[in-house]
């Protein structure tokens, strides 16, 4: 037995033992996810975890016996919005003396930790990025020996399959296909937290997809903080995998995904564009699955700029690139990252931020503000631009966006397409919500018997954010 499968086995044990010590108690828990859809896809994973064991997820967030929380540290808000809900704990801690337990991407940085064990002294448990699949075995330990634990490690996690996985969604699941990243963007802190590149085997992934399409899930979304680097580092370094079905790169991987029966659409987050070769372009362009909006993170418009976050491509690049896939797959739609005020910005480099913003005409835009990050070469900088500055440029931006959004969503109008039914709108209980192939959220009325179903709606009007349709005949 592989040494991994080994320690998930032990994992299991735990999750019984737990089983037994709260068996009849009616235990209940709270999470609350930060993140991005990796950090989803790990809380799936500790709630899959956690009902194992035999807790409920809770209705009412103030009561509940066990509170995890699952931080980001990508931009600064997050860390504003832990030390908010620790301070809302603490109250919860002494009323009812429930246990804390705080997970994911900021225990990796030590400065946090420090901060919690210093400030916040009665959260029972910290684990990181790449300790999540011993939380079953660390929950034991607070609640068997009734005792803090701090369980974060720095070196790379290796990959663990088999653990007990929640989704959120019956329609609609993400399925990580790679961990960690080398690319070491210097804005960035995701290599620092998350570790060096990991994919795991072609094998599993198809199994778990192949189990997921049996339980009736339609769509799926591949997660990676660089899938299109799927196996780069094992082909590089000559590093044995294993083979299956001839999968030995993204594109190939792409393409035994689409043969999947029950699977009808297929999405993935994030590529980098330095990495996305023909191979990738031509599996999109023929796999019908594959749907046709793809995320593609530009960053910053400025070939100076880029040259900063060490990005690897130029602006010119990057429009070579955005041409010769719309070439090659009809009806490519883009969506993108940008950030605003990255250290050395100047107007002009802004200008051709705007300039790629304008030529691209991207289906979607994924704004941010630059955040410093401790530890990263970025925060080192000397030529931080000042915060009034990176808000209006980030004004600018937002509106020339928002004029293309509401222009692009013209070309819908009229036309029929093919939604996702995800069900009732959260704003509007009469009416159904849903998606289309290029991820735009579509609200319609009628009969919840559609939920789960993809089905024809004829496009009336656009709103911005969402588009109003009918259902077709
Ligand atoms: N500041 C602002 N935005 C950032 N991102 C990553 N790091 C930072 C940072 N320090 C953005 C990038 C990335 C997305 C997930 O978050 O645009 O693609
Ligand atoms: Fe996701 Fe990065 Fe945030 Fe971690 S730091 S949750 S990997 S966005």
């Amino acid at each position: 037995m592989k040494e991994t499968s080994k320690e998930i086995q032990e994992q299991k044990q735990y999750i019984q033992k737990i089983k037994d010590i709260i068996k009849n108690e009616n235990k209940t828990y709270s999470i609350l996810t930060m993140g991005c859809q990796q950090n989803e896809n790990d809380s799936e994973k500790i709630c899959g975890m956690i009902e194992e064991m035999g807790y409920i997820k809770a209705e009412n967030q103030n009561d509940v016996d066990l509170a995890v929380v699952n931080t980001c540290c990508i931009r600064e808000n997050a860390e504003e919005r832990l030390f908010g809900k620790l301070g809302e704990l603490k109250h919860l801690k002494e009323e009812k003396g429930i246990i804390i337990a705080i997970g994911g991407c900021m225990m990796q940085e030590e400065h946090i930790t420090k901060k919690i064990k210093q400030s916040y002294p009665f959260v029972d448990m910290l684990f990181g990025t790449h300790t999540l699949h011993k939380f079953p075995e660390d929950l034991y330990k607070v609640l068997d020996e009734k005792r803090k634990l701090i369980d974060i490690i720095d070196i790379d996690g290796k990959v663990y399959e088999g653990l007990p996985i929640k989704r959120d969604s019956n329609v609609k699941a993400s399925v990580t296909i790679m961990s960690g990243c080398n690319n070491f963007c210097s804005y960035c802190i995701v290599p620092y937290v998350r570790g060096r590149e990991r994919s795991r085997m072609p094998k599993d992934i198809i199994e778990e997809i192949q189990q997921i399409a049996k339980q009736g899930y339609k769509e799926i979304t591949l997660l990676g903080q660089n899938v299109n680097s799927y196996l780069r580092v094992e082909r590089e370094k000559n590093i044995e995998f294993e083979e299956y079905k001839g999968i030995n790169s993204f594109a190939t991987l792409l393409r035994e995904i689409n043969k999947i029966e029950g699977i009808e659409r297929i999405r993935f987050i994030s590529p980098h564009p330095k990495d996305f070769t023909d191979d990738v372009i031509d599996a999109i362009a023929e796999c019908e699955k594959v749907c046709k909006l793809v995320h593609l993170p530009l960053q910053s418009g400025s070939t100076n700029v880029l040259n900063a976050m060490n990005r690897k491509y130029t602006k010119e690049q990057y429009l070579n690139l955005v041409e010769k896939m719309k070439a090659k797959i009809p009806n490519l739609t883009l969506s993108t990252d940008i950030i605003v005020g990255f250290a050395g910005e100047t107007e002009q480099d802004f200008e051709d931020t705007l300039d790629v913003v304008k030529k691209v005409e991207f289906e979607q835009v994924y704004m941010f503000i630059y955040s410093r990050r401790i530890g990263t070469p970025g925060d080192k900088m000397e030529n931080q631009i000042p915060e009034e500055i990176k808000h209006e440029r980030f004004n600018r931006l937002k509106e020339l966006v928002e004029s293309q959004i509401s222009k692009n969503n013209q070309k819908y109008i009229g036309t029929i397409q093919k939604v996702l039914v995800e069900g009732k709108s959260k704003n509007n209980e009469k009416m159904l919500t849903g998606r289309t192939d290029s991820n735009k959220v579509v609200i319609f009325e009628g009969n919840s018997n559609l939920k789960d179903k993809i089905i024809d709606l004829k496009i009336v009007s656009e709103h911005m954010w969402y588009l109003k349709g009918e259902v077709d005949g």
